[in-house]
């Protein structure tokens, strides 16, 4: 793949999983060039992520100047998705302008609207007249169904399927392998478990755990009939 030119400078908040992979996305497909990591000081562990400097938060305007820096908040659904909106506000408050990815292996219908800072992996098709807010993130291979709506701080697992004209109140965490039917409003912090099956309008801060499947009461290897 031919490398796109660096004309921006990238700083990610976060040093965790989730920032060494957005490095990865932001250094391979975007013109950002990735020039260090902040982390606030109670969380600062180390000096240096895949090359890459990390800083405490509370002084990364002395180390990126805030006129030719943006950032990117990579932290993931801690704290029902509080931890990653008070970040942002934070980063904002200072002057930052806020990046988004979207991913280039991601389908995305030519009117659906984004707001800021949002990231969007690969394998994601996302329908006509569909609205995403501010700092949504949709991991890989979730269907986000035609003229539904996204609110802001929501974070999408995986294969997520969200059917059309659906609305997902804001901060909702939706579970690996979910599934909304049509028309449905999911409420403000919402936690909708991995699997979870919602064909009804839920209220603000429900949850709805995941299950576990049933243990059989035989071992596999003697189900198949394999010798041990
Ligand atoms: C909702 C979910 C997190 C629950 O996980 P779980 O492991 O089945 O939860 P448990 O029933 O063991 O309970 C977890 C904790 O809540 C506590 N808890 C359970 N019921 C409770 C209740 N009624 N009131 C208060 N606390 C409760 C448990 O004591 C436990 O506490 P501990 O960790 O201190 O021991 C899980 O089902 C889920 O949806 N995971 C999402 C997976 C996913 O999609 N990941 C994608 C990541 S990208």
């Amino acid at each position: 793949m031919p490398s796109v030119k660096k004309t921006k400078k990238l700083i990610i908040v976060g040093d965790s999983a989730f920032a060494e992979i957005a490095k990865e996305y932001f250094e391979v497909d975007t013109e950002y060039a990735v020039v260090g990591f902040a982390v606030e000081s109670a969380f600062l562990k180390r000096t240096e992520l895949g090359g890459v400097a990390i800083c405490a938060l509370e002084e990364m305007e002395k180390h990126w100047p805030v006129k030719d820096h943006e950032v990117f908040v990579a932290v993931t659904y801690v704290q029902v998705n509080r931890l990653r909106a008070r970040l942002v506000e934070e980063v904002k408050r200072k002057g930052y302008k806020l990046a988004s990815y979207i991913s280039p292996r991601a389908f995305v219908w030519r009117n659906v609207e984004f707001g800021e800072h949002c990231f969007v992996f690969e394998d994601n098709t996302i329908q006509p007249f569909v609205k995403i807010g501010n700092n949504v993130i949709l991991w890989s291979g979730n269907h986000i169904g035609h003229h539904s709506r996204i609110e802001d701080h929501c974070f999408i697992s995986s294969h997520v399927c969200i059917s059309g004209f659906c609305n997902i109140g804001p901060r909702t965490f939706l579970g690996v392998n979910s599934t909304i039917a049509n028309n449905v409003a999911i409420g403000a912090d919402n936690w909708i478990g991995m699997g979870a099956s919602i064909v009804r309008n839920t209220s603000s801060n429900r949850l709805f755990k995941g299950k576990q499947s049933e243990l059989a009461d035989v071992s596999t290897l003697d189900f198949f009939k394999v010798d041990k």
